[in-house]
């Protein structure tokens, strides 16, 4: 699965592309992630790719030329184009079936925004995907695109070393929010791990795990329940 992320700060990615997963990932081939400077496109001396809004208003919105010229010139990298996502608070919420529906693409392009966000003449022309981390505002859209990459390679075949992992995880096949999970030791400043995990009978186990399952969910994402 191939990630094109346009940014104005293309270096925050460095460290992250270099974690443990994603970095196996990338080494395998399985996870490719590559990285653009929207200010390659800016055309004047200043490389400005940004400007004050029409009719007043604090701060700098990020301009259509240099994006059009980017997102252009990024799908023509390459066989097929991809999905565009624009990073914006004002998406649908990113959730596990998002991502679930993410994944689908063997390509998506992650446009990040900065400052006061865009122009809105790249919405309506580029008619991207528009994707929230969630009802907060980030000072720019890379951690929100680092949060795609992270949650969407999980579901990429190969990359996590045991594939029934995803399907375990809170909101995974189920729907519902994880069993509690416990390692050694078995007594930890007086809290001991549940007998039934020690039983070694993997009915008893699967039955209490699917009952701690439901009894959080209930508890703590009662929304989930429905
Ligand atoms: C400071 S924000 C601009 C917010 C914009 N003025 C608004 O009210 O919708 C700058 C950029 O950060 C990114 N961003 C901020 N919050 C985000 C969120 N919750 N989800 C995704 N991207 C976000 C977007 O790319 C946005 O263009």
């Amino acid at each position: 699965m191939r990630f094109d992320v346009l940014t104005l700060f293309p270096e925050l990615f460095h460290s992250y592309l270099q974690q443990s997963l994603l970095k196996l990932a990338i080494e395998k081939t399985l996870v490719d992630v590559r990285l653009w400077n929207i200010r390659d496109w800016a055309t004047d001396k200043h490389k400005s790719v940004d400007d004050t809004p029409y009719g007043g208003g604090p701060g700098m919105l990020i301009a259509c030329p240099p994006v059009y010229s980017c997102v252009e010139a990024v799908q023509a990298d390459g066989n097929e184009p991809g999905q565009l996502v624009m990073l914006t608070p004002q998406g649908r919420k990113l959730d596990q079936s998002l991502v679930r529906e993410l994944s689908t693409y063997s390509r998506l392009l992650l446009l990040c925004g900065r400052y006061e966000g865009f122009d809105e003449r790249i919405n309506l022309g580029l008619k991207p995907l528009e994707v929230s981390a969630g009802d907060f505002i980030c000072n720019g859209g890379e951690v929100p695109a680092m949060m795609i990459i992270d949650t969407v390679i999980r579901l990429v075949p190969g990359v996590l070393g045991d594939e029934t992992s995803s399907k375990y995880d809170s909101f995974g096949e189920s729907g519902l929010l994880e069993y509690p999970q416990y390692t050694r030791p078995r007594e930890f400043r007086g809290l001991s791990v549940p007998d039934v995990l020690l039983s070694g009978n993997h009915e008893v186990i699967a039955e209490w795990r699917r009952q701690q399952s439901l009894e959080r969910t209930r508890r703590k994402r009662g929304d989930l329940m429905k």
